[in-house]
């Protein structure tokens, strides 16, 4: 049985092993590299799951009895101008657990999260141009493509694209979170 939850500091040490398994198994997915993640201290994936209603950054994780298997993250933006804007990130669902339907969960649980954080209407996100089981996924909760990035990251000496995304809150039916 799967659950989704959002994680507290006391998953900071699965959440971060799992995240070090995502940049090392997916290059061009993610722009951290994982010499550079694995060097942060632990404090600073604790700093991520703090358990606040108006915490900068919020990540929810897809837990079953063998333990952490999917995550995703929000981050918020605190500038009084751009405050309605969050940033979908670090989206990941571990190889034996995919195609069955957790990356979409994970998906609808953070498009509800950011729906109850008051005056957030729009979320955004980047996925490296031919990423299409993550693009497809986006797509298929309403992300609409708003642009694409040329030399956006550079993977082992190679430059790739970022397809940049977003989705209105406002325009997704009452029920759909
Ligand atoms: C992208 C990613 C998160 C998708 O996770 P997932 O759990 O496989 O996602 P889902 O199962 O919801 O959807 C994937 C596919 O499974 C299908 N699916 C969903 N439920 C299913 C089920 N019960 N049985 C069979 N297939 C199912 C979906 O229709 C979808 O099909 P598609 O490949 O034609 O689009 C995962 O592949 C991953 O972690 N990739 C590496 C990291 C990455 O690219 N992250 C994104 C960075 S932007």
């Amino acid at each position: 049985m799967m659950e989704i939850a959002r994680l507290s500091r006391g998953d900071a040490p699965a959440y971060r092993a799992l995240m070090l398994e995502a940049y090392e198994a997916h290059p061009d997915a993610f722009t951290s590299s994982p010499a550079e993640r694995a060097a942060l201290p632990l404090t600073w994936w604790e700093s991520r799951l703090l358990a606040l209603d108006s915490a900068p950054e919020a990540v929810l994780g897809a837990m079953d009895s063998t333990g952490l298997c999917g995550v995703v993250g929000l981050s918020f933006e605190s500038r009084e101008k751009t405050s309605h804007k969050a940033t979908l990130f670090g989206m990941y669902v571990s190889p034996d657990h995919r195609q069955r339907g957790l990356g979409g969960d994970l998906v609808r649980a953070a498009i509800a999260l950011a729906r109850a954080r008051p005056g957030v209407r729009v979320v955004q996100l980047s996925v490296t141009h031919g990423n299409l089981a993550a693009q497809g996924l986006y797509e298929r909760f309403g992300f609409q493509v708003f642009g694409i990035e040329p030399l956006a990251v550079c993977v082992a000496g190679s430059f790739v694209q970022k397809v940049h995304m977003w989705l209105d809150l406002d325009s997704l039916p009452g029920d759909s979170a």
